[in-house]
């Protein structure tokens, strides 16, 4: 069975496409468009499909549109209904619901050929509970999602069973972890829907003395529910605004709502514990990429394991859409990894360079050339293979440098134009980790936080946040070979089994995806040295 999902409803559109049970491709819309998360979440954009994710899912799998089974479509109208009565006001909710419904017809005019029969609406936190609960490698898992909102709702508690789900709770709007984290965003003077882990960075700096107010605002109602109730934002810290320095009444204030944040999760999933026995925990939604709490959950939680979908916000709605429906055919295959998007083969990344009249060389071991300009102090933007589905730079577009000068963690947020307070992570090999970092491992998608040996602070003192802890990626030989041979041969040359890792992108855009845009990043900023695949292209000697 052929199933293509998508997600276009609020922000992040994106697609992916399901092939006989088995993840072929799924990627994000604004890796295409270059226009960071694809579109601003309001309602007269819902009609915005992700087009060309959609093709290229397709093409990648060779199939034509007539040849797709099924598509599911990450929100499902018909259960927009009596939202006045819950309290939402918006005047852009029924402009949001007309969209919807004629999403078939918007579908197949985008894709010629596919019957618009096809399309079938999956409730929004199905498809964020089937990107995480089919997608993990447990048979059984209990299954938590949680993001700002859906149709009428903020939230799912449930079970898997081999490809079944059962509910078990679900809070209605107008009650949001997700709103409420995206409020205290936007009056920090963050983007809304974008730089909540900003917020999240910014909590390490601040101390939690308003909880106690915040226990009172916002409650668990024992039934596998919440209560949030309106805050007066003012009445804690002054509204912040964009690019102004924040103050330590906005950090204090960011550090109770994290904290308060991190309770109610746990609460809640001790709750989803109790009715299932689960061992294992699933889990997707935006809030699920607040990897601060998910920490807390898997260090003090009830589960044995917990797993979350790396592309957790939106973004993972269409391949939840598509797990969803292929799972009418039996349960679909584990996700194996997040390098779902394009890639370019060896000799087009060379006709690239060659078009561009750009020198390079391609070094019969270019790990020891990598690794070797890594220890001499230069910053590398490392390309290789398929571009990764969701937010986070997992080894493929990345920024790598040496963890051993702190003042690498400033060369780096210059080179992105991002704020001081943001951290950069640690790369590290699976085997290695543990004898650096505590924490839940492995951890090769960037989803939780880890404490690292005080042993270890100072040595790499680029990836520690200011709170003693770093966000590692571990790296799997056998799934990673190309990097587990570059961490090894920058060890052999400094002792550090560890390298900086960020995203391939500058403030404001999408992560780099194809050559052309690598070649533009390089073109702007002063990274030392280009990889790509094999291919290295170095600043000195090119641009002088
Ligand atoms: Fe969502």
């Amino acid at each position: 069975m052929r199933v293509l999902g998508v997600n276009a409803i609020f922000h992040d559109p994106s697609a992916a496409l399901v092939v006989d049970g088995r993840i072929v491709a799924a990627a994000e819309e604004e890796r295409f468009s270059r226009r960071k998360h694809g579109k601003r979440p309001v309602p007269w954009s819902a009609w915005e499909l992700p087009e060309q994710a959609m093709r290229w899912c397709l093409s990648e799998a060779g199939l034509r549109p007539d040849e797709i089974d099924l598509v599911g479509y990450s929100f499902d109208p018909a259960l927009c209904v009596d939202l006045g009565g819950l309290g939402v006001t918006d005047p852009g909710d029924q402009t949001r619901v007309d969209y919807a419904r004629r999403a078939p017809r918007f579908l197949a005019a985008a894709l010629p050929g596919l019957d618009p029969d096809k399309v079938k609406f999956v409730p929004h936190h199905v498809a964020h509970a089937a990107s995480a609960g089919l997608a993990a490698p447990y048979e059984e898992s209990a299954c938590l999602v949680l993001d700002g909102r859906g149709e009428r709702a903020s939230h799912l508690a449930g079970r898997y069973d081999g490809p079944r789900l059962e509910v078990l709770a679900a809070q209605d709007l107008p009650h949001s972890l997700g709103l409420l984290y995206e409020d205290l965003t936007e009056h920090l003077g963050f983007l809304r829907s974008s730089d909540e882990y900003k917020v999240m960075a910014l909590a390490s700096y601040g101390k939690p003395r308003h909880l106690a107010d915040f226990r009172e605002l916002v409650r668990t109602t024992g039934d596998g529910g919440f209560v949030t109730e309106p805050i007066d934002w003012n009445a804690y810290a002054p509204k912040g605004s964009s690019g102004a320095d924040l103050n330590d009444d906005q950090a204090d204030l960011a550090c109770s709502v994290q904290r308060r944040l991190e309770e109610v999760l746990l609460e809640l999933a001790s709750w989803l514990h109790d009715q299932t026995g689960a061992k294992a925990l699933t889990m997707a939604g935006g809030t699920a990429l607040n990897c601060v709490a998910n920490s807390v959950i898997a260090r003090h939680g009830p589960y044995d394991h917990v797993w979350v979908q790396p592309a957790a916000g939106d973004a993972g709605t269409s391949l939840g859409a598509a797990l969803h429906l292929s799972a009418t055919a039996g349960r679909p295959l584990a996700m194996q990894t997040a390098a779902l998007g394009r890639e370019w083969t060896d000799d087009q990344i060379a006709q690239r360079l060659q078009q561009a009249a750009l020198p390079f060389e391609t070094p019969p071991d270019l790990a020891a050339v990598v690794g070797q300009a890594l220890a001499d102090d230069q910053i590398i933007a490392w390309y290789q293979g398929r571009s990764e589905y969701g937010p986070r730079a997992l080894g493929h577009r990345s920024l790598l440098a040496h963890p051993g000068r702190r003042e690498n963690l400033e060369r780096l947020n210059d080179i992105k134009g991002r704020e001081q307070f943001r951290p950069v992570a640690p790369l590290v090999l699976a085997e290695r980790a543990a004898d650096i970092f505590d924490g839940p491992l492995p951890s090769p998608y960037m989803l939780f936080v880890h404490d690292v040996a005080s042993a270890w602070r100072e040595r790499i003192p680029a990836v520690v946040h200011v709170d003693g802890t770093a966000r590692i990626q571990t790296v799997d030989r056998a799934d990673e070979p190309l990097l587990a041979n570059l961490l090894e041969e920058f060890e052999r040359r400094t002792g550090l089994p560890v390298l900086v890792n960020t995203s391939l992108n500058t403030a404001g855009r999408p992560m780099v995806d194809s050559p052309a845009d690598a070649l533009e990043l390089f073109g702007s900023t002063p990274v030392d040295l280009l990889v790509l695949g094999p291919h290295v292209i170095r600043r000195a000697g090119t641009f002088r």
